[in-house]
């Protein structure tokens, strides 16, 4: 399946329950103080959530461009020597406004990807937050496990804390409790070897996670305390260029079909090789991420400058 369908069919997924599909907003934010770039999808939608005005809209879809590369979100340092992080992704993402909540958010995402995309169960794995007691004092995401049980056996749900499985859009900003999803692509033979379960958030890049369900409930204030929000939201986000690696069969998201042909170009421009040597393998990993991010974040109307989004843009040129 191509990276086109595979985007397409995701769309049409959560058209099919309802859901309104609409455009990416721009990855670079003029209108947000405590944020510089997208870095999920749910940026765009960020006053919906905190109940300061209302989405005509309960039920959206998008896929959104994202550049991780500041602030609380940054990948930067992982680009390129790894075969799964990038600055500039695109992640797929469903929303409910106060309307469904973890019940559907779950059964959806089960649904897609082992009907629709049709993966294989046995290589996947679910994480639930196991609650925190610090000044937060969260509870363990009891209903988020009852609803993953139901369908996951318990050996393939792992208890995940703060850092795993609280988001947190910023400092600031809404929050809650998340889910992920994450798949176990080795080969039969190391998966008899070593369970996945244990490779789980242990940066291991053939078992990595490709979906965060997050439920928001909170408003993280600047004081840092946490407060309800007047309603109960889902935010979802895959990262494509995972899925695609998954459901293309390969072991890298370069070599899926977005990043082939942008490796093809660099070995033509540079007369490199790319596969034979490791070090020349990340420099045209980072390469390519790059490329991409400064592409569209100039796009996007954010020029390489000194100061501020522009000299992070800068900072990835010159990288
Ligand atoms: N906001 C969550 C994330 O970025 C899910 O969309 O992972």
């Amino acid at each position: 399946m191509t990276s086109q369908q595979i985007r397409a069919q995701f769309l049409d997924f959560f058209k099919g329950k309802n859901h309104k599909i609409v455009p990416s907003a721009p990855m670079v934010i003029k209108d947000d103080p405590t944020l510089m770039f997208t870095n999920a999808g749910m940026n765009q939608f960020k006053e919906f959530f905190l109940g300061n005005t209302q989405s005509k809209a309960k039920r959206i879809a998008d896929t959104q461009k994202c550049l991780r590369v500041s602030g609380k979100h940054n990948d930067l340092e992982e680009v390129g020597k790894d075969t799964y992080h990038h600055t500039m992704f695109e992640m797929l993402g469903n929303w409910s406004f106060g309307d469904y909540f973890k019940k559907e958010a779950i059964a959806w995402a089960w649904e897609l990807l082992t009907e629709v995309y049709k993966m294989d169960k046995e290589s996947l794995y679910v994480s639930v937050f196991e609650g925190s007691d610090d000044a937060d004092n969260l509870e363990m995401d009891k209903e988020a496990y009852d609803l993953w049980n139901a369908i996951v056996p318990k050996d393939r749900i792992i208890m995940g804390d703060k850092k795993d499985n609280f988001w947190e859009m910023g400092d600031q900003g809404p929050c809650g409790p998340c889910s992920e999803i994450h798949v176990d692509l080795r080969s039969d033979e190391e998966k008899a070897k070593i369970p996945g379960a244990s490779l789980v958030n242990q940066d291991h890049p053939e078992v990595v996670e490709i979906w965060n369900l997050v439920f928001i409930q909170y408003n993280r204030k600047a004081d840092g305390s946490l407060e309800n929000l007047p309603e109960k939201h889902v935010d979802t986000g895959m990262g494509f260029e995972r899925l695609c690696m998954a459901l293309q069969g390969v072991k890298s998201n370069y070599d899926t079909d977005i990043f082939k042909p942008l490796i093809r170009e660099i070995e033509v421009i540079t007369g490199q090789k790319y596969g034979q040597d490791e070090k020349t393998d990340v420099a045209i990993r980072v390469v390519a991420d790059h490329v991409s991010a400064v592409s569209f974040s100039i796009d996007d109307g954010k020029l390489h400058s000194n100061t501020g989004a522009g000299y992070v843009i800068r900072r990835i040129l010159r990288r």
